[in-house]
C-alpha cells in the first residue's frame, strides 16, 4: 500500500504528465497552422510519450493496490509568436517538470518509500533526456534567426522523429 501523502503526489503527477501531453498537442496544432509539419510531427510524438509518462504512473499507482483518482486537466496555451517561443515554452515546461519528479523523490526519502523512489528513477533519468532534446531544438532556433530556408532545413530535420514503442500492458 502506498502511504497517503505519496498516493496524493503521484496522483498529481498523472495530472501533470497529462497536461504536458496536452500543452505539447496543442503546439502540434499550433505548427500545423504555421505549415511547419516536422515541427508539428515532433510535438504529436512528444504528446504521445508524455501519455505514456501518464500511464506509468497510473499502472505504478495500481499495482501498489491504491486508488488512482483523475482530475481535471488544465487548458493549454494555444498561440506562440515564433517556433523559437514555442520550444523556450516546451524547455521551462520540462524544467519545471524536472522540478516536480525531484520533489517526489524527495518525498520518498522522506517517507522512506524504497519502491516509489526506485520506480522514480526512471523518470529522474528521462528528465535529463527530456530537457536537453528541447535545448537542442532551442539552441538550433536560437542559430538560424529568421532565415526561413533555414527554418525549414530544421523543420525537415525534426520531421524524422520516430515515435515511441507502444506501452506494454503491466504484467
Ligand atoms: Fe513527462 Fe516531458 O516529462
Amino acid at each position: 500500500m502506498l502511504n497517503p501523502k505519496i498516493q496524493d503526489a503521484l496522483n498529481e503527477q498523472i495530472n501533470a504528465e497529462l497536461y504536458s501531453s496536452y500543452l505539447y498537442l496543442s503546439m502540434s496544432a499550433w505548427f500545423e497552422a504555421k505549415s511547419l509539419a516536422g515541427m508539428a510531427a515532433w510535438m504529436r510524438i512528444q504528446a504521445q510519450e508524455e501519455l505514456l509518462h501518464a500511464m506509468k504512473f497510473f499502472d505504478f499507482i495500481i499495482e501498489r493496490s491504491d486508488r488512482v483518482a483523475l482530475t481535471q486537466i488544465e487548458a493549454p496555451q494555444t498561440e506562440w509568436t515564433s517556433p523559437l517561443e514555442a520550444f523556450e515554452n516546451a524547455l521551462e515546461h520540462e524544467e519545471k517538470v524536472t522540478g516536480l519528479i525531484n520533489g517526489l523523490v524527495d518525498l520518498s526519502l522522506a517517507e522512506s518509500d524504497h519502491a516509489t523512489n526506485t520506480f522514480l528513477q526512471w523518470f529522474v533519468t528521462e528528465q535529463v533526456e527530456e530537457e536537453a532534446a528541447a535545448q537542442t531544438v532551442v539552441d538550433k532556433l536560437k542559430l538560424v534567426g529568421d532565415n526561413p530556408v533555414a527554418l525549414f532545413m530544421i523543420d525537415g530535420e525534426l520531421g524524422q522523429r520516430t515515435p515511441p514503442p507502444p506501452a506494454a500492458p503491466p504484467a
